[in-house]
């Protein structure tokens, strides 16, 4: 399955992309988390180490790579191609950590060429020829807000999940997600509210985002927020954010299960 998780800043989306790439890779699985956001900070919530965050180089910054599949150098303009070779891409990139790997995509906008260009281009496909096999995970960790959601996201993920907290601005943007992932032909967005500190809070959540499904809540966590304070991963700090996050994991599980 793929995932992409998103929604407004500072909801938990790194946390959450964290927490589930690691509690998978613990149970077993093939995971790949990929830093989809330019102000990368997927790999310390994983637990990496300032070197092995260095050594992880952002796939938009691999201009040799860039320019051998795609026949153009990034940044130079030219003619390029549009069909890539990126089956090994994952192989090539990827970062262990903790049994998860990582990839960052780094910042495709160089100059306002948008994305009609050799690098943006690669990253679209690399996206959506990743492949994944039975039990395989991607994991997104998306940037904040909405405007990088585009068909090339859509088309490479199964299920949008909207990280939402116990206010009514972070599920304002939870609906423009939803509207815009419809339009873009993503068909099942669900959300994981954060924080939420009670019953009263989930009651909340739940009644704001109407007819956006609600999968599961997390509580607010000190040791969560500690663990951030300190540069290290969340993952294993507090067994009640663990159980928390063990619990949407399953939901998440059966809903795309359910959809194949
Ligand atoms: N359940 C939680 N309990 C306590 N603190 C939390 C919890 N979830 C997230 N946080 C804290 O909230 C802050 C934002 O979390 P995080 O970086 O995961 O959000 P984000 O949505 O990825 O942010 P951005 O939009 O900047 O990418 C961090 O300091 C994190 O430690
Ligand atoms: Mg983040």
């Amino acid at each position: 399955m793929k995932l992409a998780i998103s929604g407004k800043g500072g909801v938990g989306k790194t946390t959450l992309s964290s927490g589930l790439a690691r509690l998978w890779a613990e149970q077993g699985r093939r995971v790949i988390a990929i830093d989809a956001d330019p102000d990368a900070n997927l790999a310390t919530a994983l637990g990496a180490t300032p070197e092995l965050d260095d050594a992880c180089t952002p796939l938009s910054m691999q201009d040799d790579l860039i320019e051998e599949r795609t026949g153009a150098r990034p940044g130079r303009g030219g003619m390029f191609r549009l069909n890539p070779e990126v089956d090994d891409v994952v192989d090539l990139c990827g970062t262990d950590i903790d049994g998860v790997t990582l990839l960052k995509m780094g910042t495709v906008d160089r100059g306002g060429s948008g994305c009609m260009c050799a690098e943006g281009t690669f990253l679209k496909a690399f996206l959506r020829h990743l492949m994944v096999d039975g039990d395989d995970a991607v994991i997104l960790d998306m940037e904040a807000g909405i405007e990088h959601l585009g068909r090339g996201t859509a088309e490479s993920v199964d299920l949008f999940i909207v990280v939402v907290e116990p206010s009514m601005r972070s599920i304002q943007t939870a609906h423009h997600v939803s509207d815009l992932a419809h339009d873009i032909g993503v068909h099942d967005v669900v959300a994981v509210a954060n924080k939420t500190e009670d019953a009263a809070d989930i009651a909340f959540v739940r009644e704001k985002l109407g007819d956006i499904p609600l999968l599961g809540t997390i509580p607010p966590s000190d040791e969560v927020r500690r663990a951030d304070r300190d540069g290290r991963s969340p993952y294993g700090t507090d067994p009640a954010f663990t159980d928390a996050l063990r619990t949407v994991a399953e939901a998440i599980s059966d809903r795309t299960v359910r959809a194949r």
